[in-house]
């Protein structure tokens, strides 16, 4: 029997702390030219996939719904995560299948099979949270971000995410757009 998600409706979720500054930028940037792309990397229940839906015609989510051990998704569980249903049905109860692309794969390999980059307007990265997953996601994502894109974080409060993305701040290639809540988002210098 999959557990639902009453807590929250869309309307809720948008205004919660992290994922209404998500949900800003979005707004922003769709004010500014039509949005084509998100990349979301950690789904889970897929709360903040549709946040992301509110604005962008697909979405491409990175998960490998397995059980976690200490942060990370376990490959050999991969789609078995109770997680997943949960991401189905919110997917499915919100007509979303036809905007969501969910490959079951873990976050250090979809991102490579890509040669060239995949311009995404969004890269949302919230997956595993210690510091070499995240550095490793940072890796992976960031030549997916437009020029013009931004490249959000969540879970910023967290010491070892704070640190990965500081270090990707220090190296001058991306800078802080807004931070609100859990959220921090970054465009490119
Ligand atoms: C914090 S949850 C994502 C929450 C979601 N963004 C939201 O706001 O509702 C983190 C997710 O990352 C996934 N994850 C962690 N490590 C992963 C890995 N190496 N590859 C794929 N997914 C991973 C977990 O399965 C989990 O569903």
């Amino acid at each position: 029997m999959i557990r639902e998600l009453p807590w929250r409706s869309i309307r809720e979720l948008c205004q919660e702390a992290c994922l209404f500054t998500i949900g800003s930028a979005c707004d922003e940037l769709s004010k500014q030219r039509p949005l084509r792309l998100a990349i979301e990397v950690g789904s889970w229940h897929g709360c903040s996939t549709l946040v992301l839906a509110q604005y962008f015609p697909r979405i491409i989510c990175v998960d490998l719904w397995g059980d976690l051990l200490d942060g990370a998704s376990l490959p050999e569980k991969a789609g078995r995560a109770e997680s997943f249903d949960q991401f189905l049905t919110n997917m499915q109860k919100n007509d979303l299948y036809d905007k969501v692309v969910f490959p079951i794969v873990s976050t250090s390999e979809v991102l490579n099979v890509f040669k060239d980059s995949l311009e995404a307007d969004m890269v949302f990265i919230d997956a595993c949270h210690y510091l070499d997953p995240v550095r490793l996601d940072i890796q992976n994502a960031k030549r997916h971000v437009a020029k013009d894109g931004l490249f959000a974080f969540h879970d910023y409060h967290h010491e070892q995410v704070k640190q990965a993305v500081d270090e990707l701040i220090a190296t001058g290639e991306f800078k802080v757009h807004s931070q609100g809540g859990w959220t921090i988002i970054l465009n490119r210098a």
